[in-house]
This record gives C-alpha cells, structure tokens and sequence, in this order.
C-alpha cells in the first residue's frame, strides 16, 4: 500500500457507481450481523424467519464471507427460539449461494461452556463441514492453541478454511504491561503459523482495541508473516471505528462490520460509513453503497421484534466501563443480571474492585466465554460470601480451570487458592500439564444410546452432546412428544405492535390493572418492562373477540414457618440434579442439588442435618430465586 507524503491514503477522484475500478488493495468485510450482530446487541434472540427477506440480497453485495454460525447461536436456538441450529445453515444457503459462510468455533469446547471429548469435537466439526460451514474461526479463552489439535485437523481434512484467533486482552487501558504486550501477540500469530492457519484473527471481542495499538500490532503482524490478518472489534468503548480506520492504514487484510441495524453499541462498527470513508483510496472496499442501503432499509422492518432486548437504561451508546475495568460487553451484563437477581446491585463497585485481583490470582487469563463468567461469578461469590475467609464458595468451573481442564493459563495459578479449590476435588488434587482433551474418556457412543429413542440422526445426537438437558427438551418439541411452550415461539409483528400499544397505554395510565376472574383458553404470555418493572401481560389471541389484558407482578413462592430445613434457589435458574432423594438422610453441608445459573454450575448444600421430606423439581427445571429446591426435616 502507499501513503503520500501527508501519511494519508492515496486517494483518486471519487466515484460513487459499483462498477467504480477496483482498489489496488481492497479491504475485505466479513458481515457478522447474523452472527455476533444480534449476539450483541439482541441476546443472540435473531430468527431465521427474520434473516431471509434479506439473504438474498446481502449474497450480491460481495462480502469476503458472512458469520452466520457458532458462538452462542447454537444454544439459544434450541434452548429459546425452538429452532434446529443445524437447519439455519441448510435454509441461508438456499439463498446465499456465492459468500462464503463463517462460524466461531470454542475450539475443544465447541459451542458450548466446557471441552468435550475428542469424539464429540470431530464429530461436532465434521458435520459442521458437511452441514456447509466454509470458514472456521476457532478460539480459545486461554489462547491455549492445544485446545486447537482436534478442531483442526478435520479442518484441514475438509480442506475448508482455518482462522486462527488470537483473544485481545489487557490489563491495563492499553496494551502493553507484563503480559499482554506486543511481545505477547507475536508470540501467538508466530504459534498459529506453525499450527497451518489460513489467516490469523486479532480477536478483541470486549472493545479494547485502541487505535494507534490496533495499527502498530497490525503493522507488527504484516512484518511477521504473509499469512492474511483478519481484525474483529467491537464498538462497546466507542473506538471501533477509529481502530478499524487506523488497522486499515496498517494494511490489516479483512475486518468485520455489521448492517447499520445491528451496529454500534455493544456490537460492530456499521459497514457503510467505512465504505463511504474508503471511497477512491487504495483500500476501497468497492461495495455499493446504495445496495447496502437497501437491505439496511429491509432489516429495519423486523428490528421492532427485538428492540425489547436492547439494554437502554442509559442514554450514551456506549461504555466506558469496557476502558476502566477490560470487561467485555456481555460480561458486564452478566454480573449486573447476577447481582440484580440476589438483590445486591449496589455491590457492583465493590466487584468491579475485587475483578482485577481474582482474575490475577486465576492466572491472568484473558476475558472471554467462558472465562469471563468464571472470573465474574467468582467475583461475585467472592463480594458476596467471603466473610472470615477468602474464597469462601468456590465454584465447579474455578476448580475446573485450577485442575487444567481448560488448559494452560496465562500466568500461573495463585498456589494457594489452587490448593484450596482441588481439596478433595474428584479428579485428584495434582493439576495436569497435558492437552486438556487427552484427559476426557470418549462421550458420544453413551450420548448417543442416551438418546437414541429421541435422536433421529448425528446432527440431533450432538444437539444433546453439547447440551444434555436443553438438547433433550428441544428433540422433544421437534419430533411432537411435548407441547412447545409459547414463550418459545415466534413472535409476529402483530403481536409486537399490540405489546407497544400496551406499554403506551400503561405509561400513560390508561389500562385498568383489575385481575379478570376467568382467562380465556387462548391467552399469550409476554413479558413486558413498564419504568423497570417487570410484568407479565397476558394478550389473547388476535383471532378472539374481545382482548383481554391482565398485569400482575411476578410472585415468589415461599414457604414460612419451618425455613431453616428449605433449601432455596440463592438465584433463577436450572436444576441440573438432585444428588439426593426423599428419604435420604443427609449432613449439614453435603450437596444436594446442582443448579446451573448465569451458565455456571452451582452446588447447593444442605442448611442442616435430617432427613429430606420434599423435593418439589426435578432434573430440567427452570426455578426462580426463593423456590425451594428441597425440604430437609430437621432430627431432634
Ligand atoms: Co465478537
């Protein structure tokens, strides 16, 4: 590339018509609003149904590829939207045929929070090849390339494209300090060389990246090796679009941006204003503008479904928290959900106090799914629970990560509080040194004789590997032997303009809150955040005569009286199992039920000595804080 003597891009007369001539080195945009896009800025809640008024159209624009797969897709399609992952693929392909499709892949843990066995990893790649996955991004939290070996080689079996991901992380506001230095990040694109990356990827996905680091480890990069640099960063600080204009004067190869409706906040920088910015340099990207309009213009007409999912508490579009503390975006969301649901949102300064300390003493790792909600959880039972003692509740995935399972963190361990989470942990009290995946006995042959009355073929099989307890429940909605919940389905845009009505109306003070005495059999249940309170609004059924509209405020169930032998839910979430039955007797201390909240597992133990007399759930129940799990009576 050339620069004049100015520094600034070589630039010709600007012309705004798509058959302009081509750049002498145009950028490449990978579109990721399908993908990390909606992740973003939606919970991962985007529809297919919502995807294909535009595919078609976003296939002629000419983007390098499209991420449309990976990450948290997976288990939010089964788990809420009632949609078969592996189908998504199938259906955009009908309709984008030319782009290459893209997914984020966890490396050995895949889509999901844990790493699998070397089985359910080939297996899992493979199909994604078949299914038509062209381009594998694959990271790791610890950016232990190990975590790679499996992953990869069906990859390169395939003869489909390897991306190797290096996760940007930091310490401090910019990079540099001990650890995460330009030194660092060398190292690391030097190891994906050796490992046969096609092209290398500075994957910051907290908005970290500042722009003048951006451009010197891009220009660092280019020097280091030809292999083609790929940046992902996202808006979340507001330096996305600086950085991705200096990354380009750098001579980064490809980047990601969104469609202006799924852009900014805590997602992508849009496409068009770079597109625009580019118009006549040598990094034209030469995409037509007016085209892009278009889709923009089309996708705005489903934005409505999801707005709801917006986090607008404040005005400013984006967070300055992501500077002062490196926490990525759906962190910091998760730790404020958590605190929210025990009633203790005004710890919050006191975590984002106690994170940098809990993140060294786990080694420095860097801040990603599924380190990020290991270090935050943490922190959180740290803020919370530790009174006498430091570390006081530790959960499975910090023992987890202190054993090695998810492989080799960045510093070492704190010794100490790795000894204290391995005491009596069950795989022993030694960590192990070796490639996490030799340490998992193969999983899929028992997964799949689990399964094997509900699972029709591999693809339904994995769905349950990666997710036990979801995934079963999702094949049971798919093949009809249980009725699909309607907070499953989808919404159309009918309902949505009633819910706006509704909100309009009770803003305002018009809608009567008088409970109605019978309801009718057609009732559909929203959730609806009138002034940060949470109702329930019950709309009948459009088809119906008459509307019926009720409010009532979520209740907890409680049980008073005999309380110290109740073993309640500290927080909502999902019982994963109850280690004990009724009858059995039990100890102050034992576990009794394994909950899975904010994706991590907790154990719960029991209060008191006696005897279990009730136990109201069952494995695959979703509970509210408060409910109580079980009843211990208490012996004399
Ligand atoms: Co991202």
């Amino acid at each position: 590339m050339t620069f004049d003597k100015h520094g600034v891009l070589e630039m010709k007369e600007v012309n705004y018509s798509s058959q302009r001539p081509k750049a002498k080195n145009p950028i490449k945009i990978q579109d990721v609003s399908f993908r990390d896009g909606h992740q973003s800025l939606f919970a991962t809640r985007g529809r297919t149904e919502d995807m294909i008024p535009v595919a078609k159209m976003m296939d002629d624009i000419g983007f390098y590829s499209m991420e449309m797969w990976g990450g948290a897709t997976f288990d939010v399609m089964h788990r809420y939207l009632n949609e078969d992952p592996w189908e998504r693929i199938h259906t955009l392909k009908k309709h984008i045929k030319k782009t290459p499709f893209s997914m984020l892949l966890r490396g050995q843990n895949l889509v999901g929070y844990r790493n699998y066995a070397d089985d359910v990893v080939e297996a899992f790649v493979q199909r994604a090849c078949d299914n038509g996955i062209d381009i594998f991004r694959v990271f790791d939290a610890l950016n232990d390339f190990r975590n790679f070996e499996t992953a990869v080689k069906v990859i390169k079996k395939n003869k489909k494209h390897f991306e190797g991901a290096i996760c940007y992380s930091l310490t401090e506001p910019r990079m540099g300090g001990k650890t995460y230095n330009l030194d660092y990040y060398l190292k690391k694109a030097k190891q994906l060389e050796d490992i046969g990356a096609d092209t290398i990827c500075i994957k910051d996905m907290a908005g970290l990246i500042a722009p003048y680091d951006a451009y010197n480890l891009v220009k660092a990069l280019k020097d280091l090796t030809d292999i083609p640099i790929h940046l992902h960063t996202h808006f979340t600080s507001g330096m996305g679009d600086l950085t991705l204009l200096k990354a380009i004067e750098a001579g980064v190869d490809i980047i990601d941006t969104c469609m202006a409706p799924y852009a900014y906040r805590t997602s992508h920088p849009a496409v068009e204003p770079l597109v625009i910015s580019l118009l006549g340099t040598n990094r034209d990207s030469g995409l037509d503008i007016n085209k892009l309009a278009k889709i923009s213009k089309e996708m705005e007409k489903v934005i409505p479904k999801y707005k709801h999912l917006l986090d607008d508490t404040k005005n400013a579009i984006i967070d300055t928290n992501v500077i002062l503390h490196q926490t990525p975006g759906g962190m910091l969301s998760n730790l404020v959900n958590q605190l929210r649901q025990m009633d203790a949102l005004d710890r919050i300064e006191d975590v984002f106090e106690t994170l940098p300390k809990v993140r060294k003493d786990l080694g420095q790792v860097p801040l990603v799914t599924p380190t990020s909600q290991i270090v935050g959880t943490q922190t959180v039972n740290n803020v919370l629970f530790d009174k006498d003692e430091e570390y006081s509740n530790i959960t499975e995935q910090v023992k987890d990560l202190c054993y090695g399972l998810y492989g080799k963190t960045t510093l070492p361990i704190d010794k100490k509080i790795q000894k204290k989470a391995l005491k009596n942990y069950p795989k022993g009290e030694t960590p192990i040194k070796t490639r996490p995946g030799d340490k998992i006995k193969p999983e899929l042959a028992k997964t799949q004789k689990d399964v094997k009355d509900l699972a029709k073929n591999l693809d339904d099989a994995l769905i349950c590997a990666l997710y036990p307890l979801t995934g079963k429940r999702f094949l049971k909605w798919k093949y009809d032997h249980e009725q699909v919940p309607d907070e499953v389905k989808p919404k159309t845009m009918e309902h949505v303009e009633k819910e706006q009505k509704i909100v309009r109306k009770a803003l305002s003070g018009e809608v009567s809150l008088k409970k109605k005495k019978e309801k009718p059999a057609n009732l559909r249940t929203f959730d609806v955040f009138v002034d940060g309170e949470h109702f329930e609004v019950e709309v009948a059924d459009p088809n119906a005569r008459g509307q019926a509209v009720k409010f009532e405020k979520k209740k907890i169930k409680t049980d008073t009286g005999k309380d110290s032998g109740n073993v309640r839910a500290p927080i909502p979430g999902m019982v994963i199992e109850y280690k004990k039955k009724v009858g059995d007797k039990v100890k102050a201390g034992e576990t009794l039920v394994i909950l899975e909240a904010m994706k991590m597992q907790n154990k719960l133990d029991a209060p008191v000595d006696g005897v279990i007399q009730n136990i109201d759930f069952k494995a695959g129940d979703s509970v509210n804080k408060g409910d109580i799990l079980c009843y211990i009576k208490q012996e004399n």
